[in-house]
C-alpha cells in the first residue's frame, strides 16, 4: 500500500529565516507510519535548534540513516543516541573508517567525529544495521546498498584518501541512497553523492523500471567538477525522467546555478527548515 512522504530539511549550507546554516546534511523521512533520519548535520546543536525550529521531536525519531562516514553527515550520532538509545541506526560497515581530504599535501581529517564512532562503538549491537546490498526498510522505503559506478566522467568528487599520505584512494564505497516509493513515482535522497549522481539515477531506473523520478533531494557533489564533468552530466540528467530536482548541500554555486538554467521550472533550492510533500 502507498504512503504519503514528508520530507524536511533539518540541516543545509542554506537555511530559511529562523534556521541555521551549516556545511552538513540532514533530512527528516516520514513516509510508512516511520520518522527516519537521513544522515544527522554536522554540529548536533544546528540538528537540535534547527528541528525545535521546524516543530520536530526528535525523541520521536525510529530510525537513523547514515548516507556515509563524512563527518559532516554524522555530528548528530550521540546526541540521538541519548535521546533515543534503542534507535536503529543503517549504514555501510565500512562507515567508520578514518578518512581525509588532501590538498596542498595538508591532510584534514574528515571521518566521522570521534564521539560519534564512539557512540556507535557502544550502541547496543542488534540495533546497528550494517547495510552493504540493497535493503527494504519498510513497504515504500528501499536503502541502495553501494552504487555500482558506471559512468567514465564521475569520480568521488574530491581528494579522498584513507591515509595521510595519499597512497590509497578512498573510493567512498560505504555511500547508501534512500529511494522512497509513491504511486506516481520515486523520490531519490542523496547526502553527497559521491557515487555520482547519474550513476545513482541510473541505479534508480534499473531498480523501478518505467518510472518517473518525482524527485531528487540531496548534496550532488558537483562543487569540484570539470568542465567536462558537468556537461556530461548535465547531458545525462536532461534525459532523465525527474520531475523536481532539489539541490543541497554539497552541489556547489556554479552546478545549482546550472540546475536553475537547465531546468528552471523545475528546481527548488534546498535551505534547511524547507519541506516538501508527496
Ligand atoms: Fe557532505
Ligand atoms: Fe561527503
Amino acid at each position: 500500500m502507498y504512503s504519503p512522504l514528508r520530507i524536511v530539511l533539518l540541516s543545509d549550507n542554506q537555511a530559511e529565516s529562523g534556521f541555521v546554516a551549516e556545511h552538513g546534511f540532514a533530512l527528516l523521512i516520514e513516509m510508512d507510519h516511520r520518522r527516519i533520519l537521513f544522515d544527522c548535520a554536522k554540529d548536533a546543536c544546528v540538528l537540535t535548534a534547527n528541528a525545535a525550529a521546524a516543530g520536530v521531536d526528535l525523541s520521536g525519531v525510529d530510525g537513523l540513516i547514515l548516507s556515509h562516514g563524512h563527518y559532516d553527515h554524522t555530528g548528530g550520532i550521540p546526541c540521538l543516541l541519548e535521546a533515543v538509545p534503542s534507535l536503529p541506526v543503517y549504514c555501510h560497515p565500512g562507515v567508520r573508517q578514518m578518512r581525509y581530504s588532501i590538498r596542498d599535501a595538508s591532510p584534514k581529517d574528515i571521518s566521522m567525529p570521534s564521539g560519534s564512532r564512539c557512540a556507535l562503538d557502544h550502541m547496543p549491537a542488534e540495533n546497528l544495521h550494517l547495510v552493504d546490498g540493497p535493503l527494504q526498510l519498510s513497504e515504500n522505503l528501499l536503502l541502495s546498498g553501494p552504487i555500482p559506478r558506471q559512468t567514465e566522467y564521475e569520480d568521488t568528487g574530491g581528494p579522498f584518501y584513507l591515509d595521510t599520505g595519499a597512497l590509497q584512494a578512498d573510493p567512498l564505497n560505504d555511500e547508501l541512497v534512500l529511494l522512497c516509493r509513491l504511486e506516481e513515482g520515486i523520490v531519490v535522497c542523496t547526502g553527497c553523492s559521491h557515487s555520482g549522481i547519474v550513476n545513482i539515477l541510473h541505479w534508480t531506473q534499473k531498480r523501478f523500471p518505467g518510472q518517473n523520478i518525482l524527485a531528487v533531494i540531496g548534496g550532488f557533489h558537483l562543487c569540484n567538477a570539470s568542465e567536462e564533468r558537468m556537461r556530461k552530466t548535465f547531458d545525462a540528467l536532461r534525459n532523465l525522467p525527474v520531475r523536481q530536482w532539489i539541490p543541497c548541500h554539497c552541489t556547489g554555486q556554479a552546478a545549482s546555478a546550472a540546475f536553475f538554467r537547465e531546468f528552471p521550472d523545475k528546481v527548488c533550492a534546498g535551505a534547511a527548515g524547507r519541506s516538501w510533500e508527496f
